[in-house]
């Protein structure tokens, strides 16, 4: 392990895999560490000044939104919007894309979409949460606005993708198809570090995330398959454990570093999950993949998956390859 990298020479290293574009990736990437740092700071407060609670409205998903998910909401939005680089924004707790000032933006090629806060229920009793974002280019010309085609793209058309973890230890980690490169932050010297290169994620783990609480109203084969990991899988494995903290971005780590599998299945009430496809599943199946992992609605490849609104819904099921095919085997076997 190297700490002697630091995340912006890592970029610039590695730029030219950056296809037609050196200097536009550390551009945009500046931009989404330093609205990191910042985010970071004042998730670090929390419980000191009145950042933490909701703000008493919901956002277009009919979700309370929480102080601190308008304010990285914000911090996002104006550090990319102050470079040229990306033309417009979708987000989580927008209604609509935000398109950026043209005449400022004039040259800007790509389009951001980003879960500002994941996890945000989590604030308030000081457990992890993370930052989700994902990149494209635009389809539409350089210099006008952008338009619902730039941010309805299908995942595997994602240049980069990446998460900020606010945890025990704040880290970035970021994939532009070449790998899942992993940096922690050093709040003394205010510096990301390269602490993981190359991260793979094993191709069968023993961890199981899911809320269990909705099991009753789960598909049959997402049951069976709870059950598999409780009593049927290999001796050697048993029994499988299961981990939940609520905060995506902080079970996928986990499950990244560990093996494991994560599932937001349908429910009876949710026949499309709870996860978001443009802010959370892409960029995440993206990263997954990149890792030797897979990510799956159940039966099809979230990247494939082509987008008919901003903030749709899908069910994810995302892991350990060997876990993920074995859910879509119990999802063959039971269908309904
Ligand atoms: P967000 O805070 O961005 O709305 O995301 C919350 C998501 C995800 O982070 C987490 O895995 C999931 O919601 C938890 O949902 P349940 O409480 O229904 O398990
Ligand atoms: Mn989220
Ligand atoms: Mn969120």
């Amino acid at each position: 392990m190297s700490t002697m990298r630091t995340l912006g020479e890592f970029v610039v290293e590695n730029q030219h895999h950056f296809p037609h574009a050196s200097g536009e990736l550390s551009s945009l990437l500046g931009s989404i560490k330093l609205a990191a740092k910042i985010v970071n700071r004042e998730i670090n407060k929390a419980g000191l000044v009145d950042i933490t609670g909701a703000v008493g409205a919901e956002n277009i998903q009919g979700e309370e939104q929480q102080k601190l998910d308008l304010y990285a909401n914000d911090k996002f939005k104006a550090a990319l919007e102050a470079r040229d680089q990306v033309c417009g924004v979708a987000s989580e707790e927008e209604d609509e894309a935000v398109a950026f000032n043209k005449d400022l933006n004039k040259n800007a090629k790509y389009v951001v979409l980003m879960d500002p806060l994941d996890g945000s229920s989590n604030i308030d009793v000081n457990v992890s949460v993370g930052t989700i974002f994902s990149i494209y280019r635009r389809v539409s010309p350089i210099g006008s606005a952008p338009t619902q085609e730039d941010f309805l793209q299908p995942g595997h058309k994602q240049v980069a993708a990446g998460y900020i973890i606010y945890g025990s230890s704040t880290m970035l980690v970021y994939t532009t198809g070449n790998g899942v490169h992993g940096f922690t932050y050093d709040p003394s010297l205010g510096v990301f570090c390269l602490s993981h290169e190359s991260m793979m994620i094993p191709k069968l783990g023993t961890i199981y995330s899911i809320n269990e609480g909705n099991y009753i109203r789960f598909p049959t084969g997402i049951k069976k398959y709870i059950k598999y990991c409780q009593e049927n899988v290999p001796e050697e494995h048993r029994p499988y454990t299961s981990r939940y903290i609520g905060s995506l971005v902080a079970d996928f780590h986990r499950n990244l570093l560990k093996g494991g599998i994560y599932l937001y299945p349908s429910t009876e009430s949710h026949p499309n999950g709870k996860l978001r496809l443009l802010y959370e599943c892409n960029p995440i199946a993206f990263l997954m993949e990149q890792a030797g992992g897979k990510a799956s609605d159940g039966k099809n490849r979230i990247l494939d998956l082509k987008p008919t609104e901003l903030h749709q819904r899908v069910p994810f099921v995302v892991g350990s390859p060997a876990m993920v095919d074995k859910v879509e085997s119990f999802l063959e076997q039971y269908p309904e």
